[in-house]
């Protein structure tokens, strides 16, 4: 089984910064993709923020820092991610969006035996490997926000996944990056997003309804169950948008009203009330 030391990323919004600097951490040579040069470099000014905030608590010494950024580069140009052993797109939860880019990753990634993972929450995983056209190397590798800090990476092989690919990216997740891994199903929402997701949508409901505030809401989940956020405070930190479009697919998938978004959440989202990324969401961070 080849081990994997040249990682692509696709997407360069909060995930796949994330997952950018965890693997540039662990030592594996990294290269950011997005649409634009801007955006891939805010990316990058972003995770080399994140790593002075590591150093600056003692989690990282200056030395690992700098070679972490030094194994980090950007482009706007997808075939720069010809020679990877693993690409991992973490761009937009849009399914046209992700099938398109596994199409041209496909075209683009030219070791037949690379892997094509998706860190998307709730898109399947079929559908992308169909796109790819090179099923047995597609699988869902499933991050969670903050990155850096949460220990969990579910994986998601398809009805095609090989085993091969499979054991490959448990090794890379576990191993090599140093996270807890679980299996899950090809199916909307995996394991933690179809539990959590009702559940945000739920407290959204109380908002709506007036059962209470956003604030006691969260103070009743925080104080009274020990959870390290309360979940507008979490819906905010995912992104109201990204709630919303996961919402959207396990509806899809499963027809429960439970995971139908609220009236709320989509007027918030069209409002541009998107949470911690947009300044504002049910709590205000400007
Ligand atoms: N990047 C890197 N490190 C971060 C960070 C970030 N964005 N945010 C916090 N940290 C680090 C802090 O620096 C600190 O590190 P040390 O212990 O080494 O000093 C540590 O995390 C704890 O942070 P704080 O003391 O500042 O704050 P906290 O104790 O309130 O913890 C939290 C912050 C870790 C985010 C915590 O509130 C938490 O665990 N929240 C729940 C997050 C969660 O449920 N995430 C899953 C979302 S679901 C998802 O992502 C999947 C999906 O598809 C929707």
């Amino acid at each position: 089984m080849t081990a994997i030391r040249y990682v692509g990323v696709v997407g360069a919004g909060q995930m796949g910064r994330g997952i950018t600097e965890v693997c540039a951490r662990a030592g594996l040579h990294v290269t950011l993709c997005d649409v634009t040069e801007d955006r891939a470099r805010a990316g990058l000014a972003g995770v080399a923020d994140s790593l002075l905030k590591a150093e600056k608590r003692g989690a990282i010494t200056a030395d690992e820092r700098a070679h972490a950024l030094a194994g980090i580069s950007v482009t706007d140009d997808l075939s720069r991610l010809s020679g990877a052993d693993l690409v991992i797109e973490a761009a937009v939860e849009d399914e046209r969006a992700k099938t398109a880019l596994f199409r041209q990753l496909a075209e683009v990634v030219t070791d037949p035996a690379a892997v094509l993972a998706s860190n998307t929450s709730s898109i399947p995983i079929a559908r992308l490997a169909a796109a790819a056209g090179r099923p047995d190397t597609v699988v869902g590798l499933h991050f969670f926000n903050p990155v850096p800090v949460m220990p969990l990476v579910e994986i998601i092989p398809s009805l095609h996944t090989s085993k091969t690919t499979e054991l490959r990216v448990r090794a890379f997740a576990g191993e090599i990056l140093g996270k807890k891994t679980i299996v899950a199903q090809d199916r909307a929402g995996f394991v933690v997003n179809s539990l959590l997701i009702p559940y945000l949508l739920a407290a959204v409901r109380m908002v709506g309804s007036g059962t209470a505030t956003a604030e006691d809401i969260d103070t009743g989940m925080t104080a009274g169950c020990a959870h390290p956020m309360g979940p507008l405070t979490l819906a905010d930190l995912i992104g109201l948008d990204t709630v919303a479009a996961i919402g959207e697919a396990l509806y899809e998938e499963f027809r429960e009203p439970l995971y139908a978004p609220p009236p709320l959440l989509r007027r918030m989202v069209e409002s541009g009330l998107l949470g911690r990324k947009s300044g504002e969401g049910f709590f205000r961070y400007r």
